[in-house]
């Protein structure tokens, strides 16, 4: 079986005020009715996959084992953080805790915030990948990237071989927009979806050879991890070691044995209001609602009144997103949408 490991530790800032400190975007029902954690528990469950084993921070362990009861998900393992220190850390503890429960399996290491709707196309990629994987290949998945985008990694394709992995020449993280709009013409790149399988065993040995510190701190946090109502909380002291660090920058862009599965499924990370409007549906007019809304002579707008049925209008608006919850309002410029990180530190500045 494949070991589904779920990372849901992140706080999701570039969607306040929806996403919260004490509640992040993964956990809150963005699009449909489940969470996009919990979609993503139910994509990968049933057979070929072992019961999931989810990394998350010590505020969201009830939240998280709650959401997965509410789909009929038994968890694996769940590993507590006892400090955010970003992906390349909890990757590799889940790693060494798979590599000692069952030597020699392959993980598949998810996002928690990501929308895809075809399931059943996913597990078939995640399949292509399998062979690849166990010879010990670090397997991403790619899409073919529309835009410009900054906040993702790209793949740059070598040539194709017998199997259906294609091996990677380059992973380039979170590229300026010069060079973002350059591998988008190139046509050669393919955007990372930020979903990984591989052995854990490898990916261990890559933490060896490109992430030394890493490992160490890690590895003293796992081996010395208490249990704790049912949860296993990593070892404070050894864990605020590791380098903050996230495993595309520490892994990723320095493996020698990558390969992509293309995934041409429709795939979204709903990472900010951008985003979100993009995924709302929105008319000819590019106006996403959602709520008690309403859009008088509006283009490209999403305008979101959540729980508490405040009503927003929005009128003559051109490139905005509004989203009002009973105690806070967002006003912003679509553009803007990575920045709305800023607002947060801002407001937590002014405490
Ligand atoms: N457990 C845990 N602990 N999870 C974390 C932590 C952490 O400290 N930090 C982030 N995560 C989780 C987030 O909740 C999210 O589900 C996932 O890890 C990825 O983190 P993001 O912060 O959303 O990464 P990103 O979107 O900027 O970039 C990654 O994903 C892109 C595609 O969505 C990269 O892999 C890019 O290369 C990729 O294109
Ligand atoms: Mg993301």
């Amino acid at each position: 079986d494949i070991q589904p490991v779920i990372l849901c530790g992140g706080s999701g800032t570039r969607l306040w005020p929806l996403s919260r400190k004490s509640y992040p975007k993964q956990f809150a029902a963005l699009v449909g009715e489940r969470s996009l954690f919990q979609d993503t528990a139910l994509r990968v469950s049933g057979e070929g996959f072992g019961a999931p084993l989810v990394v998350t921070a010590s505020d969201f362990r009830f939240i998280a084992t709650q959401q997965l009861a509410e789909c009929g998900v038994d968890p694996g393992a769940v590993l507590i953080e006892p400090s955010a220190r970003n992906t390349a850390p909890a990757l590799l503890a889940a790693a060494l805790k798979v590599e000692a429960d069952t030597p020699g399996a392959l993980m598949l290491a998810l996002p928690s915030d990501h929308l895809i709707p075809d399931a059943a196309a996913f597990r078939e990629a995640v399949q292509q990948g399998v062979a690849a994987a166990r010879d010990g290949v670090l397997v991403t998945f790619g899409i073919r990237p529309h835009r410009p985008e900054t906040g993702y990694g790209y793949l740059k394709l070598g040539k194709e071989g017998a199997g259906p992995v294609v091996p990677l020449e380059r992973f380039v993280e979170k590229p300026d927009e010069v060079a973002a709009r350059r591998m988008l013409d190139d046509g050669g790149y393919l955007w990372n979806a930020g979903i990984f399988l591989m052995s854990a065993r490898a990916l261990i040995a890559a933490f060896e050879a490109h992430a030394p510190q890493v490992l160490s701190a890690v590895r003293a946090a796992v081996d010395h991890a208490e249990p704790d109502l049912g949860f296993l909380r990593l070892e404070p002291e050894a864990w605020s070691r590791a380098p903050d660090i996230s495993i595309d920058y520490a892994i990723m862009e320095k493996a020698e044995r990558l390969g992509a599965v293309p995934f041409e499924g429709e795939w979204s990370d709903l990472g900010d209001w951008a985003a979100i409007w993009r995924q709302s549906g929105a008319d000819e007019a590019g106006v996403g609602l959602h709520g008690p809304a309403h859009a008088i002579d509006c283009r490209d707008t999403l305008l979101r009144s959540e729980a508490g049925g405040q009503v927003i209008v929005g009128l003559g608006l051109e490139d905005i997103v509004a989203v009002a919850l009973p105690d806070a309002v967002l006003v912003a410029h679509r553009d803007r949408a990575q920045d709305v990180k800023q607002a947060v530190d801002r407001l937590k500045a002014a405490g």
